[in-house]
């Protein structure tokens, strides 16, 4: 049993300094119905207490203005290389640490994914932003130890109507997701919720990679597919934090990664793919968006 019951009245381990039966008691019997009940609940150490929460709100402070930045800067002809400098120097100059640099040997700040590109496209000198692309920009902070992470899709110039609609669309799956995030239901009920949205409209959702806790590390459990079923999957519990990031595929879902840099994921079909991501804490009546 992951759930330990305290002495009722022992301090309660969420260090309110209230009696436990006046505080998470009740909270963690429920949690202890539903796991005998078969679902998979979150370990404690998952549920974020009040001072993590402030902790992570302001490292997405920074988050969101450096995308901010990106997103009044980015234009035709720039080079995604130039979008990392900025990245690096904004976070930096707000005080903060850009996560993706150096995390298990990722050499960049951000990760710049463009048209065909599903995730973690490596910024380059080389690569250079076109009329008509469409490009997400990942970000992700730490500050005091905090980690925030969101991404947003960039239109470049005059886009395709086909084009555009897939950004679009990709952002109303997030906004479903959003919506979805009920306590007390399950992950698989959210991500479900997500792929019917994107299978409405003609695209396919990639399985391989998803969602992932986030706070008190870059990647924390619980993994969050947006292919899930309702009914699976963990149980979204009041302090949880996490990611809503599908990646949505214009064609079939199939993608490959680039083994020339280990990096980079593509679609097989190398039609386009797109990405937003927001991060939020599961609250007592669904949730807050804390990165977007
Ligand atoms: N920001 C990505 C995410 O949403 C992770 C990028 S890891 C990196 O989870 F190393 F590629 F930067
Ligand atoms: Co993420």
């Amino acid at each position: 049993m992951s759930y330990q019951l305290l002495d009722r009245n022992d301090p309660c381990w969420c260090g309110s300094g209230k009696k436990y039966k006046r505080c998470h008691m009740e909270f963690d019997e429920k949690i202890r119905e539903y796991e005998l009940r078969g679902f998979i609940v979150p370990d404690r150490s998952l549920l974020k207490l009040p001072k993590d929460v402030e902790g992570i709100k302001k490292s997405a402070v920074i988050n969101m203005a450096v995308l901010d930045e990106v997103g009044d800067k980015i234009k035709a002809g720039m080079t995604t290389q130039e979008i990392d400098d900025i990245v690096y120097n904004t976070t930096v100059k707000m005080g903060g640490i850009p996560a993706d640099l150096h995390y298990e040997g990722y050499p960049k700040s951000v990760c710049t994914s463009v048209n065909d590109q599903v995730c973690h496209g490596i910024p380059s000198d080389k690569v250079i932003l076109q009329d008509g692309d469409i490009v997400n920009v990942d970000c992700s902070t730490i500050l005091d130890g905090y980690f925030s992470d969101s991404s947003r899709m960039f239109c470049i110039g005059n886009v395709s109507p086909e084009n555009r609609r897939l950004v679009e669309v990709t952002k109303e799956c997030v906004e479903v997701g959003i919506k979805n995030v009920i306590p007390w239901h399950t992950l698989g009920d959210m991500g479900n919720a997500v792929h019917q949205h994107a299978l409405q409209n003609g695209y396919s959702v990639v399985k391989e990679i998803g969602g992932h806790g986030c706070g008190l590390e870059f990647h924390e459990d619980p993994f969050v597919s947006y292919v899930s079923l309702p009914g699976t999957e963990m149980l979204m519990v009041p302090g949880m934090c996490f990611t809503i990031e599908p990646m949505v595929n214009m064609g079939s879902d199939e993608v490959y990664e680039d083994d020339r840099n280990g990096w980079s994921i593509y679609t097989r079909d190398g039609k386009p793919s797109a990405q937003w991501e927001v991060q939020v804490l599961v609250t007592e009546d669904g949730c807050e968006v804390l990165s977007k």
